[in-house]
């Protein structure tokens, strides 16, 4: 098997994670406010965006190097046509063991209930389904447009039906759901479904991010733990985002990712490719290289190769953990949005 790059801290890279689209159906008030994304936001053109062929290319490479896991993001990742094409042509993928990459999927689970079906037949192992509140009211008011609770828990029973493992993503903002945590854990306990509570972050420079507005995953954990009682289960790779817990009385487990409070930059093996084919080498980086001009012009795959080895050996990001100094300067400054590099 080859041999895995590293950065400059030791670091694999491991995951791949593309956004395939910066649209979304949603304006999730902590990530696309309607007021900066509204009619007249441009998105980019299609001929912008990496063909599926591209993106495939992209991956590829990436396997040299030592990615074993994929992950499509947006954006909302199923708004873009055919991609379950696209699963299809990455599950016939293999890493440098000889296996097929852990393929996953971050979405609103608003068009799940339709696409759940042919998705896993294409490949698709798992899929992420941001939701922030059952309560229908909190639920649409944080969506910002409207969209009923119930047609994304339609979605991931669809999901669950078709054989998906799944997760659910819920992003907590202080004074919006907090309430509400107790009782999504307790609506998933013991379904199987694995519920991370993650910390408000202060991607991009547009969700009005303050540090009073993040709920620390220790209260998170407290208020769970309070009504069903935890236990740490220790961590099962390196680079895990979540700390998991589990219900004391068997019935399954809940994570928190705490990306503001306990930064886990020190295993982060994530390489990001944005909708246009730049590669970001962290989530907080203000510009990323790219690749998709290279593809166009033509370029081998061991030029790709080259490319990516080179971009990730010198890779240095730590920002978590250098939050706060670095806030207030790059809050102002160009930092990219989650919605075109993907969560
Ligand atoms: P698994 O493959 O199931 O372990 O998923 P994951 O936790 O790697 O990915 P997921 O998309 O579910 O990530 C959940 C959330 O964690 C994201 O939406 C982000 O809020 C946060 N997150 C993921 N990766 C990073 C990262 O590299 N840096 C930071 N700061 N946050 C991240
Ligand atoms: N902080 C934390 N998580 C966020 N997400 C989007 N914006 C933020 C933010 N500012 C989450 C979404 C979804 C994933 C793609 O990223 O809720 O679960
Ligand atoms: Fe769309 Fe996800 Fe952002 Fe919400 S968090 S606006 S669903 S990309
Ligand atoms: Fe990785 Fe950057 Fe997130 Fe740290 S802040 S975990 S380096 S993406």
């Amino acid at each position: 098997p080859g041999h895995a790059t590293q950065d400059t801290r030791g670091r694999e890279l491991r995951d791949m994670r593309i956004s395939v689209t910066d649209r979304c159906n949603f304006r999730c008030v902590y990530c696309m406010p309607k007021e900066i994304f509204g009619r007249d936001y441009v998105f980019l053109p299609k001929d912008q965006l990496l063909s599926f062929e591209e993106i495939v290319r992209v991956v590829q490479a990436g396997i040299a190097h030592g990615v074993h896991k994929v992950r499509l993001t947006g954006g909302e990742p199923l708004l873009r046509k055919g991609i379950e094409d696209l699963v299809r042509m990455l599950a016939e993928l293999r890493t440098t063991e000889g296996t097929k990459p852990d393929i996953a999927l971050t979405t609103n689970g608003s068009a799940l209930a339709h696409l759940a079906p042919a998705l896993k037949e294409a490949g698709l192992d798992r899929v992420t389904v941001s939701l922030d509140s059952l309560d229908d009211e909190v639920f649409r008011s944080m969506n910002d447009i409207d969209f009923p609770v119930q047609r994304v828990l339609d979605g991931i029973h669809a999901a669950a039906d078709a054989g998906l493992r799944i997760k659910v993503n819920t992003v907590v903002k202080r004074g919006m759901n907090e309430g509400d945590i107790v009782d999504i854990a307790g609506h998933f306990k013991g379904t199987g479904v694995i519920v991370r509570f993650i910390e408000f972050m202060d991607v991009g420079t547009t969700n009005g991010w303050e540090m009073r507005d993040v709920v620390p995953s220790a209260e998170v954990l407290e208020k769970i733990a309070a009504v069903y009682p935890l236990q740490a289960v220790p961590p099962q790779y390196a680079a895990e985002t979540a700390k998991r817990w589990q219900y004391v009385d068997g019935t399954g487990e809940v994570g928190v990712i705490s990306s503001v409070t306990q930064p886990f930059c020190g295993a982060c093996t994530r390489g990001r490719i944005s909708a246009d084919g730049k590669l970001f080498t962290c989530l907080f980086a203000d510009h990323g290289h790219d690749l998709r001009g290279m593809l166009r012009d033509g370029c081998t795959d061991a030029e790709l190769e080259g490319m990516i080895g080179r971009l990730w050996s010198v890779r240095d990001d730590h920002y978590s953990e250098i939050r706060g100094a670095a806030t207030a300067a790059l809050r102002t400054s160009s930092r990219i949005e989650m919605s075109y590099i993907g969560g």
